[in-house]
């Protein structure tokens, strides 16, 4: 028989049996806990549904556990007290069932990666996982087994303070890169001892808040939360997440922690999701504040019969759901069902076997692997927005350089939102990197000008336009403090905060070279200051490593291949814009009428009727995908395997890729779609595929992709996910907006 076939049997064997012992596996697991829920009396079932915020007292809490009262701790982050709390479960409890141990690692544990934006301007799935893995192995050191990660919030609002958090403004990027996030924190076998359960949040809809305000109302019909909100939190399942969160927000009058359709319906019913779902912070409360609850008891009974399983912080859970029970208004069968979800994370994580943290003989934290995995992705994560004349990178010519700015140094703020046990004293920032570096070689004159990046206080203008003339290039560091985004740090005017505009303005006088490096929670609407720079590197909150990694992109050591993952405004007023969006009855053309250009007492009929605005036309300062490169990419012959497809057929687009310019570097060839008729209407653009390519200068490749029809489908008026028969177009290229166009036609 031809090794093929036998290679293909012995594939086909192991691959069954692997399912069969998977099936085995999950059979014990779910003996196991039904031999559990048989000696579970109510309130021992209603103290697995509670979570508690821990101040690190144990006999605070030693009744409490005895008693069988606590499922789970967050922000315990001491192994020792952590054992201890689980010495007593697992020895003075009746039934010896294992706390569980939780804590907010969003984007690192102590080695802090760049902010999840940050990580999906890489577009690396791969960097994405290392950096899971990474904080679920130094998390996991001190006790914590599971995360509340990855954000999966899509988002069209920079306003939003929580966009740092998330992947973005598609539902295709976000889906690959939150399942990688989600393999990254649990590795292949949530029973390791350095895994860590995952948590898709904050399901669903968050990122659809009004006006970008944190907490606030969502309106979102159900084909635009099948189609842009909830994909992401299918790969999630589809990648085995553990446990899911529901989010603050309502959506059309019902708020998530209390939706049974988003619980339940497709949750369950759909997506046969087997893990738990917890609430968020007091969220089941909060119900009673958004008025959809009379009072802690309706809250915890529409809490509990949506489908929420464990209650976060607030007590309704442990107040009412016995009382609940006995009159009837919850099934027993609920709180069963309930308890079985929670025991099947905890049993999956092995805590029944190994309910304590072991110390290692060597701390994984810092360990250099890990930064250097930091860097990486800081490095991967930038993005190049502008770069003229080549004055990057930085070459031998430069002999003095002028560092100014308030996030040079800034090891706290650089680090982002969400860094809860990230420590600054082991940030290495740009300025520090560039004086370890290049400080023999280099004249480096540094001003910080600004105490922080609110800072009003211009006296030091004077200084820094002075450091400007003495040198040969000046690099400004720009940006937000981490505080002005992460949770309910939204802003309404997303400029440069404080005086850091005039400041560029003012060193722009000095007639050097401006290399504008930006640091910050979200896009900002920077168009002046990118006018006034002759390069602009946008780095997020690069984290840990940021230092390194700015630095070896600004000279050379490191080439920039970061792309957009949200769409950059102009100006706040054009919010919310992004890629995908509809084309409109009335699109904007190319030339549209501007305000400075109508001509005083213009008349009414005089000008276009088109979709734009007046003081700020239709385009975004950068679009989605958008990021340069010190080299240059020439796309070329874009061929398609075929023009007229049959449903179930498949297509191949493919295209010459050429490094054109003196770099060796990577290129993110994005694949995009439009299907032109649809009975509704469809996205003038939509993400279908992406692919990292590394070239060599004057080297090229095919890059290819291939679609499914599959792939071409959405959600229609009967929610129904369909293909339907018609024309689309395709486009391979570097970002949302330029590429090689081809097309095809789908018939039945
Ligand atoms: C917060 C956040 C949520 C976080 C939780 C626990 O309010 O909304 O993302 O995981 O509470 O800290």
């Amino acid at each position: 028989m031809k090794t093929k076939s036998l290679i293909a049997i012995g594939t086909f064997s192991f691959l069954m049996f692997g399912c069969a012992h998977q099936m085995d596996q999950d059979a014990k697991v779910e003996e196991r806990i039904d031999a559990l829920l048989k000696q579970m009396t109510l309130e021992e079932k209603i103290g697995q549904m509670y979570q508690l915020h821990s101040n690190g007292n144990v006999a605070d809490y030693k009744e409490l556990i005895k008693a069988g009262k606590i499922g789970s701790f967050l922000n315990e982050i001491n192994p020792t007290t952590i054992n201890e709390l689980q010495r007593i479960a697992m020895e003075e409890s009746r039934l010896k069932i294992p706390i569980l141990f939780a804590r907010d690692v969003i984007h690192g544990f102590k080695t802090i990666f760049p902010i999840p934006l940050g990580q999906a301007a890489t577009w690396n799935p791969l960097i994405v996982e290392e950096g899971g893995r990474v904080a679920a192995v130094e998390a996991t050191e001190v006790g914590i087994r599971w995360t509340f990660a990855p954000m999966l919030d899509v988002t069209r609002d920079p306003r939003w303070g929580r966009i740092a958090e998330s992947l973005g403004e598609d539902p295709y990027l976000a889906s690959v890169l939150g399942a990688a996030m989600v393999k990254g924190f649990q590795g292949d076998d949530l029973s390791e001892p350095t895994s860590m359960a995952a948590c898709m949040k904050h399901y669903a809809g968050y990122g659809f808040v009004e006006g970008g305000r944190d907490y606030n109302t969502t309106i979102i019909p159900e084909v635009v939360l099948r189609e842009v909100v909830l994909p992401p939190f299918k790969a999630a399942v589809d990648a085995g997440v553990a446990t899911a969160m529901s989010s603050f927000n309502e959506i059309n009058g019902v708020p998530s922690t209390g939706n049974s359709f988003l619980l339940k319906k497709v949750l369950r019913d759909e997506w046969n999701f087997k893990g738990f779902v917890v609430s968020d912070w007091a969220s089941v409360a909060e119900m009673i504040v958004h008025g959809y609850c009379a009072d802690e008891k309706e809250a915890a009974m529409k809490a509990v019969n949506a489908g929420l399983d464990m209650e976060m912080v607030s007590p309704l859970f442990s107040k009412h759901l016995d009382s609940l029970v006995k009159e009837g208004k919850v099934s027993i069968k609920t709180i069963d069902e309930a308890v079985r979800n929670i025991l099947r994370v905890k049993f999956k994580l092995g805590l029944f076997d190994n309910p304590y943290v072991k110390i290692p003989q060597t701390s994984k934290i810092y360990a250099d692997s890990h930064l250097a995995a930091a860097k990486e992705a800081a490095i991967q994560s930038a993005v190049l927005l502008k770069n003229e004349n080549h004055v990057l990178p930085l070459t031998e010519k430069v002999k003095t350089i002028a560092i100014i700015g308030p996030l040079a140094d800034a090891p706290s703020d650089q680090l982002g939102t969400w860094v809860l046990d990230g420590d600054k004293n082991y940030t290495q920032t740009p300025l520090k990197a560039i004086q370890a570096e290049y400080g023999k070689k280099l004249n480096i004159i540094y001003e910080q000008t600004l105490g922080y990046s609110r800072d009003i206080n211009t006296t030091n203008f004077g200084k820094a336009v002075a450091a400007a003339r003495r040198a040969d290039v000046v690099l400004m560091f720009l940006g937000e403090e981490s505080i002005l985004s992460g949770e309910a740090r939204c802003r309404a005017d997303i400029n440069l905060p404080g005086v850091q505009s005039q400041l560029v303005e003012e060193v722009k006088k000095a007639g050097k070279p401006i290399v504008l490096i930006i640091m910050a929670g979200r896009p900002l609407t920077i168009e002046k200051e990118v006018n006034l720079s002759d390069a602009v590197l946008y780095a997020w909150h690069p984290g840990t490593m940021g230092g390194p990694a700015i630095a070896d992109l600004l000279f050379g050591k490191a080439v920039p291949s970061g792309k957009l993952p949200v769409t950059f405004p102009k100006t706040v007023g054009q919010i919310p814009i992004y890629y995908n969006h509809k084309n409109t009855g009335r699109p904007p053309h190319e030339n549209l009428q501007l305000i400075g250009s109508i001509p005083p007492g213009a008349k009414q009929l005089t000008m276009g009727y088109v979709s734009y605005y007046l003081d700020a036309g239709a385009e975004p300062l950068f679009p989605f995908g958008y990021g340069l490169s010190y080299t240059t990419f020439e796309y070329s012959n874009l061929q398609l395997s075929k023009t007229d497809l049959k449903k179930k057929d498949e297509i191949t687009i493919s295209c010459q890729l050429k490094n054109t310019g003196k770099y060796e570097a990577d290129e993110i060839v994005q694949l995009y779609i439009r299907d032109r008729v649809g009975s509704l209407t469809r996205p003038v653009k939509e993400l279908k595929g992406f692919q990292r390519i590394h070239l060599k200068p004057q080297e090229s490749k095919t890059v290819s992709f291939t679609l499914k029809t599959d792939d071409l489908a959405f959600w229609n008026a009967e929610l129904k996910k369909v293909v339907e028969p018609g024309d689309f177009d395709v486009w391979i290229g570097p970002n949302s907006k330029d590429g090689l166009k081809g097309s095809f036609r789908v018939t039945e």
